[in-house]
């Protein structure tokens, strides 16, 4: 592959968020994708669209291209017949406004040899050829075992307050991170500890350029784990797992109650699955108002491996308790608004016929639930 032509594309990605446009995004956000992406933008039937993983791209375009296109085969439509092109680029600008940490993450392997004896800088990258090169929809860093080499990350990293950061590296070998340009950390299994380096930074509110080289000593899988900490603790990973071939995950009940964010095989995609602390679970169909199915002794197997992050149904397990359908709320028009747990219950809030409603759904004994509306 053309490195130069790749790297082009990349940087030519940055884009300016306007205020008013991110408002006529928001009110389209919360007509119409709010019923599968949720009320926080963090995932129902659709993908969550503020985590860090994008299968189909979190470039500004890429983004445009999947709410205009669609994607074939799953519940996402094309938006071109309904919304305008300003429209859709308005509620792309919501969406992209919405983003926290790294973002476009391109990944560069290099061969050992250039680099002997230098120290790291992105300028020593420019006159290399990289062995490959490849934007990582997980938005961090990983290696494939046996990685036998330099390992570069470079990506975009949004933040939306103000603040100190500090890098958190944990690596064997040598490694350096920039950020704007600017090294931030440098340190050399090789060398002295005199000259390590971590700066703690100061970041505003906008995108920044990080900039990840690092080398492993010997071909192994990678020794390498960093993220980047806010002074307030928060942190986000800059490396990980891929998640490609990721093993079928068992989704249990917590102390609270919890709205379990996946599509499940004969049910309607507005449908939130509430697990319940006593394993009970209730599918509530935001959509009309019913109750249409509940389990006890429920589980969820979902999966979430990259060709399969939320199309792919996901299994119920669990005994069926018959008569649990019930209409709850009657009415002409519903939109879901939120749901939050609170203790072993979990209230839903939805507009029936421009009323506000909220409904409880609560745990009773080991075996079953009750649902009212407050
Ligand atoms: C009926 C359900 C549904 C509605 C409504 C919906 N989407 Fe989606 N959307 C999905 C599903 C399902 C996927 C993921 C398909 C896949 O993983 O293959 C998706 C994927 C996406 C993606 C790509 C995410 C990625 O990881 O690359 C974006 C962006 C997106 N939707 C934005 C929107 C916007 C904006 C709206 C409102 C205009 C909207 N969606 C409305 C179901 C929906």
């Amino acid at each position: 592959m053309n490195s130069i032509r790749f790297l082009f594309v990349f940087l030519a990605g940055l884009s300016f968020i306007h205020a008013n446009s991110a408002q006529r995004g928001q009110e389209i956000y919360s007509q119409i994708c709010v019923t599968c992406h949720g009320p926080n933008l963090d995932g129902g039937i659709g993908p969550s669209l503020v985590d860090a993983y994008w299968k189909y791209g979190d470039t500004p375009e890429a983004i445009m291209r999947a709410i205009t296109k669609g994607i074939n085969g799953t519940e996402m439509i094309a938006y071109e017949y309904v919304y305008s092109e300003e429209d859709r680029q308005a509620v792309t600008d919501f969406i992209l406004d919405k983003q926290e940490g790294n973002r476009q993450t391109l990944r560069s392997f290099y061969a050992r040899d250039y680099f002997k004896g230098k120290r790291f800088s992105p300028e020593l990258f420019d006159s290399v050829e990289s062995t490959s090169q490849e934007i990582l929809p997980e938005n961090f860093l990983y290696t494939k075992r046996a990685f036998d080499g330099i390992v570069r990350g470079q990506s975009k990293h949004f933040i939306k307050q103000a603040g100190k950061y500090r890098f958190n590296v944990n690596a064997i070998g040598r490694t350096s991170i920039w950020v704007n340009g600017e090294e931030i950390h440098y340190a050399d299994v090789e060398k002295s500890k005199d000259t390590y380096l971590n700066k703690e930074f100061h970041l505003e509110p906008g995108i920044h350029q990080l900039d990840i080289m690092h080398e492993e000593p010997t071909g192994h899988s990678m020794r390498f784990n960093a993220r980047i900490r806010k002074s307030t603790g928060e942190y986000w990973m800059l490396t990980g797992k891929s998640l490609e071939g990721n093993t079928p995950k068992i989704v249990r009940p917590e102390t609270e109650a919890k709205v379990v964010r996946k599509w499940i095989d004969g049910l309607p995609p507005r449908t939130l699955l509430v697990l319940l602390p006593n394993q009970v679970m209730v599918a509530y169909d935001s959509a009309s108002g019913q109750v249409l199915k509940a389990w006890k002794s429920a589980l969820i197997n979902q999966t979430p491996s990259l060709d399969s992050r939320s199309q792919n149904k996901s299994v119920a397990k669990g005994q069926e308790i018959s008569g649990a359908q019930q209409t709850i709320l009657k009415g002409k028009e519903f939109s879901l608004k939120s749901y939050e747990p609170a203790g072993d219950s979990l209230f839903i809030s939805t507009l029936v016929d421009g009323e506000n409603k909220r409904v409880k759904v609560s745990p009773e004994g080991t075996d079953s639930f009750s649902i009212s509306v407050q």
